[in-house]
């Protein structure tokens, strides 16, 4: 028995949980996933699977992407930035509707198929129908040899490392770790990236690791947020642009291991519904950092307090105006726009995980629930 609980704990690294072992391994992970491939000194970026289909990507008409759960919201994340420096239409779609809906698909589309177990029937599925309509399909897998990687034609492993937790968060980071690298690696190739840009932004991806070890600082912070939140039954998590995906997964984390209901939404989306909920007793996440959207998201919080909702802010250090209006307020480092959800989501992740642990819930393995969903 003893033995059993040492093993355990050695496993667990001396944290508490996997899942808090995770959530503190990110700033290796995302290091792991970036490494070999990203060559600061020489600016070259390698991607082997890329390379194989470099072409095809090149005058690929449309990607699109298949996923469940987090990895879905990955993809999202991936939408944003494939759209934005490679300039090719993104679709993202739910693996267990993409392969029950008759979907249009060329032999001109690439599918992306992103899991992280590599074992999710649908999204295995899913890639078997585009395959077979002769479209490319490209895997983003964190376990090795796993069957979505084997049904492949190329992709790129996450360098995660194990997650244990069921809550995904390293394999989330790693994953739009390496959609970033796939995002800067078509746009550099058709042109739609400049040198200048690519640069800027290899540098900045470089400088994640630091910038997420600075926001796993917040951990005493939130912990002390989570104590005032920890006995709601709802919570709402807004975010605009590349932070929309965060607040679908902010959601996802809290909803999967609390079992508190949450909806993550557009910010912008809040007034044609969502805003009935609000009241006194609502608290809402928002996700607010410096980006092309702020004064937007700034608004969308005037209208939640406004309805005195209790706003808890996620804001980029240094910000001066949201201090005055939320209730509580995290600061998480700078980063480029486009790179944000790999910082912003980091005090989401460690919300979900205080609270949980306060209602008593069992975080790695919560009820309901399987780390990966091989059937459908
Ligand atoms: C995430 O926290 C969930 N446990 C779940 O949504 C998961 O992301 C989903 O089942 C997809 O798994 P996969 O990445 O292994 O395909």
């Amino acid at each position: 028995q003893r033995l059993e609980l040492e093993l355990d704990s050695i496993e667990k690294g001396g944290y508490e949980h996997f899942m808090l072992k995770e959530i503190f391994e990110q700033p290796r992970s995302i290091l792991d996933s970036m490494r070999g491939r990203l060559e600061l000194e020489s600016g070259h970026l390698n991607m082997a699977g890329f390379r194989a289909y470099e072409q095809k990507f090149v005058n690929a008409h449309r990607i699109i992407i298949v996923a469940c759960g987090t990895s879905w919201h990955a993809g999202l994340v991936a939408e944003y930035l494939i759209e934005d420096l490679a300039r090719i239409p993104v679709e993202v779609e739910y693996a267990s509707e993409f392969r029950y809906r008759n979907p249009v698909i060329s032999e001109r589309d690439i599918v992306i198929a992103i899991s992280q177990s590599g074992e999710t029937a649908d999204t295995l599925a899913a890639l078997e129908l585009a395959k077979s309509k002769g479209a490319t399909i490209f895997g983003i897998c964190n376990v090795v040899g796993s069957s979505i990687a084997r049904a492949t034609d190329a992709g790129a492993y996450t360098h995660a490392g194990p997650e244990i937790g069921v809550a995904s968060t390293k394999a989330f980071t790693a994953q739009v770790t390496v959609l970033a690298l796939l995002a800067m690696c078509i746009g550099q190739r058709r042109g739609t990236l400049s040198d200048t840009k690519l640069r800027e932004l290899m540098v900045e991806l470089h400088s994640i690791p630091t910038k997420v070890e600075k926001a796993l600082k917040l951990d005493a912070e939130i912990q002390r947020i989570s104590e005032t939140f920890k006995d709601v039954p709802n919570f709402l998590y807004l975010g605009r642009g590349y932070n929309f995906p965060v607040a679908l997964e902010g959601a996802l984390k809290l909803k999967e291991i609390s079992y508190i209901h949450a909806e993550g939404y557009p910010a912008a989306e809040m007034k044609h519904g969502p805003i009935a909920l609000i009241d006194e007793n609502m608290p809402v996440v928002v996700i607010a950092t410096r980006d092309s959207s702020y004064e937007k998201v700034v608004s969308n919080i005037q209208e939640v307090k406004a309805r005195k909702g209790r706003i808890i802010a996620v804001v980029t250090e240094g910000d001066t105006t949201i201090p005055a209006m939320a209730e509580f307020v995290v600061e998480v480092p700078y980063t480029s726009e486009v790179l944000v959800p790999l910082v912003s989501v980091i005090p989401l992740q460690l919300l979900s995980y205080h609270i949980a642990v306060m209602r008593g819930c069992n975080v790695d393995q919560p009820r309901n629930l399987a780390k990966s969903v091989t059937v459908e």
